[in-house]
């Protein structure tokens, strides 16, 4: 976590060189609640807040393109038709662009429905992760797929879903990303307990539980939002009754599937944001923003400012640096 990286131009990744995958499908849940982000996301979807300049979920459809995968269905929701909106033709604001010549942004509106072939099915009702899973299995058939969590992005410089896919490809089965928390964290998310491989990045993953206590907790190995899953991991879910919180859990799932010795992981370390999350989310558009090539410079110069007035104590109302961009322009 946190080491330094490249800046890029302009958040966009270069697809030019897309490897050819066995894996094709992506999945894309989008439909949950969002209530740790109220009252933002009463109308508006978690998974459109904007991180810089373009919704979050579309760093995680760009994702999953340049990993090779071409086909990204997103299980949406009512209340989240922004989404669908989002990823297709803007015949308007396309013809407005044009008329003025304006092809950056005409490009920019037009890059989203460019990026792969985009279907969305609906959950009629939030029942839990492991749910929206199983509403794509018609959409995926008998193959292995990619799942993506909506709101929870992979820095565009990172090559984790590539590595995960690649994995796959070794070994069967399916494939976790695991990222190492701190001991008080580990009460947050999906906890696995595993044994190595020989690879350095590569574990085997023997159980998994879903937010453990900290005495529970079998390693310090968090699952996060991304998973390459074998198509058995449905039928698995059909059996699965509603876990904590009265929802159908993935980890359930895959717990069933580790027992079966099916299950590998891929440990993480660089840049992982969750845009559910306030704090992180300010944390991913101020860290995105600084390495931008067309807004960091500025910016950057800014946040010092802001952050000598902060450790001088002027950040204060009324102070110099929190009246922001006027006074140091
Ligand atoms: P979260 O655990 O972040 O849940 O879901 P949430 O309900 O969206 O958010 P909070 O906790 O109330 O703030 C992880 C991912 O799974 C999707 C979410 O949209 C998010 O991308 N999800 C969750 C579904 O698609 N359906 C569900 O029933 C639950």
């Amino acid at each position: 976590m946190g080491r330094m990286i490249a800046p890029h131009a302009s958040g966009a990744p270069d697809h030019t060189d897309r490897p050819a995958r066995t894996v094709r499908k992506a999945v894309v849940p989008a439909a949950g609640l969002g209530t740790r982000f109220l009252p933002a996301t009463k109308a508006t979807p978690k998974e459109m807040l904007p991180v810089v300049d373009k919704p979050a979920i579309q760093y995680v459809v760009e994702e999953a393109a340049a990993a090779g995968l071409d086909d990204v269905l997103m299980v949406t929701g009512r209340h989240k038709r922004a989404i669908e909106d989002h990823f297709d033709n803007a015949f308007e604001l396309e013809q407005a662009l044009t008329a003025k010549g304006d092809s950056v942004r005409l490009d920019a509106v037009r890059d989203p429905a460019r990026l792969a072939g985009i279907h969305h099915i609906r959950q009629g009702e939030p029942l839990g992760l492991g749910h929206a899973v199983l509403c794509a299995r018609r959409h995926v058939g008998d193959q292995p797929f990619a799942v993506l969590l909506g709101d929870d992005l992979i820095d565009p410089r990172e090559t984790l879903l590539s590595r995960m896919l690649d994995v796959r490809d070794r070994h069967a089965g399916s494939v976790v990303a695991l990222m190492e928390v701190p001991p008080g964290q580990v009460h947050l998310y999906g906890c696995a307990a595993v044994e190595p491989t020989g690879e350095k990045d590569v574990v085997r993953v023997t159980g998994l539980v879903e937010k453990p206590s900290l005495q529970d907790a079998p390693s310090r190995y968090t699952v996060i939002g991304r998973y390459v899953l074998e198509p058995a991991v449905f039928d698995t879910l059909e059996r699965t009754r509603p876990g904590r919180g009265g929802e159908i859990q993935l980890t359930d799932a895959l717990q069933e599937l580790a027992a079966g010795g099916t299950v590998h992981g891929v440990v993480f370390d660089g840049l992982r944001y969750d845009t559910g999350d306030k704090a992180d989310y300010l944390r991913t558009v101020v860290r995105l923003a600084c390495d931008r090539d067309d807004l960091g410079p500025e910016f950057v110069a800014w946040l010092r400012e802001f952050v000598a007035g902060l450790e001088g104590g002027m950040a204060t109302k009324g102070g110099t640096a929190a009246k922001g961009r006027r006074l140091t322009a």
